[in-house]
């Protein structure tokens, strides 16, 4: 998830640009980078500062301004997914002539087969990014003739994957060529101006009218001008857009705050994480893991160490793995880990889980596991954060900037993601032929949109939320993978609604728990299909009896779990193994409405911090 700007027309390019990419850090800031047509040439800078990228931006730009008189600028800020977040890998890039500059928001899935055909055809790389390939593909077509607009068409036509681009050249010095498909692209204009932006926030002020460009639409913008059709050329007119928001509103996208909006981004993020596994052959390729298929064979137990909802990924994953590759596969608390003397070997795969990369438990315990000689594989959303530098490999999620405390996203990413280290490592051990690992690949691929389904439904869980304002005690019960989303349920809701819940292994109820059980305690079973679901509905029926109000997560249709609930969280079924990534959907929301019921700020909980770097 990156931020991109573009302005052409009577102003001034770069405090523009530059203002408007600190309003964008929001959605990414490894790195940033300006380019603008000057004297028929493209000036160009790029920083790598991590966090605070646009301000190096703006002092290097300062310190180093371009020469007056420019006309078109682009302007980028970055969130890694694919390339180390460097000064080489952030945006724009140019072609080999130096002549054209592009920037892009999204993931070209086909990057690697382009850009072995390009370098093949003679042109010379200067990243390792998917984007970069797009300049090269235009280059080609302008060299055969086409002007930057049809050039940037014929180019897109090779594309697969998401995209929001803009592309400037020396030749056509007033006009910005701007085309998008699945990531959201924003179209401004005011009188002898023409803007475009990744999103709202970064044209709030500098546009009297706003326009959205719609998927496989390119648009052409020269000053005070923009001329959109579809990728196929045929005219569009496009829509306007009404915005009333001011900046932070426009920041959450028109959410109320960062939390919904980055729950609405969980199918996004899922399919992000899924793309590009599989090689030309079908077989799972992580390109960006490092540990080889040797070192991976070699391999004879699992341990996976994290914190929090981090954590909750990973008991996810110890049933996936030990079902699908038959090692033996520990969880543990990153906290206890480290000083509980673990028994490691070098052929012991010691799993590191985080979205922030930089979690202080769990950094210390990949620092035991490898002074203890295991093999450290790190689990990451932010590229190059210190855990990932610091491993022997690493899967990175790809959900994209999560700003809300409450981790959502990245939780359903890392899920996704362990679950490919579990089907990898299957296909190195040989534990599932390649049919049966496609075949889940398959079921994986459709959870984007199960997880849209059940985001769906959330007028359901905020009329069962509404039931529940008065209940002070929950607990949260589950078998099998229910039992780490027990976990989730109930940390979401400690940490957003301040609500006392625990999470607990259902079977495991009746040997003391059980006692707490009274009338007005509420009890959230996942009652999701799997081999357990009977044993769970007994358990439900055993609280259900002692004057509990039950609240089951069960899939459509399920009317015996229906019938021992006070009410049910519906979700779409799905395999027993990757039914987390959509049956904790629903709790996410019940905590998040019984949070607003409360009156509590769901994007900053008190006493919490998103990257915890204290022990
Ligand atoms: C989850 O909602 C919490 N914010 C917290 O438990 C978090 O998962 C934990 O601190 C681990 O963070 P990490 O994934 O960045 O290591």
């Amino acid at each position: 998830m990156c931020g991109i700007i573009g302005v052409t027309g009577d102003t001034d390019a770069l405090p523009l640009i530059l203002g408007a990419l600190h309003r964008l850090e929001y959605r990414g800031y490894d790195s940033a980078g300006v380019a603008l047509v000057v004297d028929g040439e493209i000036w160009r800078e790029r920083v790598a500062d991590g966090k605070h990228s646009v301000a190096a931006l703006a002092a290097r730009t300062t310190a180093e301004p371009p020469p007056p008189g420019h006309a078109a600028g682009i302007g980028h800020t970055r969130w890694a997914t694919h390339g180390h977040p460097t000064a080489e890998n952030a945006h724009p890039h140019l072609d080999c002539t130096g002549r054209l500059a592009i920037i892009h928001n999204g993931i070209i899935e086909n990057h690697a087969a382009l850009r072995a055909e390009l370098v093949a055809a003679g042109h010379v790389m200067t990243s390792a990014t998917d984007t970069e390939v797009v300049a090269h593909l235009i280059e080609g077509h302008m060299a055969a003739g086409l002007s930057l607009a049809e050039a940037t068409r014929a180019a897109l036509g090779a594309v697969r994957g998401a995209f929001s681009i803009a592309v400037a050249h020396a030749d056509e010095p007033e006009t910005i060529v701007a085309a998008r498909r699945s990531t959201p692209l924003v179209l401004g204009l005011r009188d002898g101006v023409a803007l475009l932006a990744s999103d709202i926030p970064a044209l709030l002020g500098h546009a009297d009218q706003l326009f959205s460009l719609g998927d496989d639409e390119l648009a052409v913008l020269t000053p005070g001008h923009i001329t959109v059709t579809t990728l196929a050329g045929l005219p569009v007119v496009p829509e306007p857009l009404q915005i009333t928001w001011d900046l932070e509103a426009a920041q959450k996208d028109g959410y109320e705050d960062f939390m919904s909006k980055e729950m609405h981004e969980q199918p996004r993020a899922v399919a992000n994480t899924l793309l590009d596994r599989r090689g030309a052959d079908g077989r799972l390729a992580l390109d960006e893991m490092r540990l080889t298929p040797d070192e991976l064979r070699r391999i004879d137990k699992v341990f996976i160490v994290a914190c929090g909802s981090s954590y909750h990924s990973a008991v996810v994953a110890k049933y996936a793995i030990e079902h699908w590759v038959k090692l033996p596969t520990e969880v543990d608390i990153a906290s206890e880990f480290r000083y509980r003397d673990p028994v490691l070997t070098e052929r012991t795969l010691c799993v590191g889980v985080s979205q922030s990369g930089e979690t202080l438990d769990t950094s210390m315990a990949m620092k035991e596991a490898s002074r203890l000689g295991a093999k450290v594989l790190v689990v990451s959303n932010v590229v190059d954060s210190s855990m990932a530098r610091a491993a022997d490999g690493v899967i990175y999620t790809r959900a994209g900037l999560e700003v809300g405390v409450a981790s959502t996203k990245c939780h359903l990413a890392q899920i996704v993601a362990l679950e490919i280290l579990g089907l990898t490592l299957a296909q190195i051990h040989g534990t599932l032929t390649p049919g049966e690992i496609a075949g889940i690949l398959d079921e994986m691929d459709r959870l984007p949109e199960l997880v849209e389904q059940a985001l769906q439904r959330s007028v359901e869980v905020d009329d069962v939320a509404g039931k529940l304002t008065k209940a002070r005690d929950f607990f949260f019960l589950g078998r099998h993978v229910g039992y780490p989303m027990a976990l989730e349920g109930a940390l979401k809701l400690k940490e957003l609604a301040y609500l006392r819940a625990e999470g607990y292994p259902a079977g495991e109820l009746k040997h003391g728990p059980i006692a707490l059980i009274e009338k007005g305690t509420v009890v959230v079973g996942i009652a999701t299909r799997n081999r357990l679901w009977e044993k769970m509905l007994s358990n439900i029926a055993e609280v259900h009896s002692r004057g509990a109000t039950v609240v089951l997560v069960a899939d459509d249709g399920d009317e015996e779990a229906a019938a021992v609930a006070d009410h049910v969280l519906w979700v779409p079924p799905c395999p027993p193994l990757l039914s987390p990534v959509v049956g904790v959907v629903p709790l996410q929301q019940l905590a998040y409405r019984l949070a607003r019921l409360h009156g509590h700020d769901v994007d900053r909980p008190r006493n919490l911090a998103k990257t915890v770097t204290v022990e």
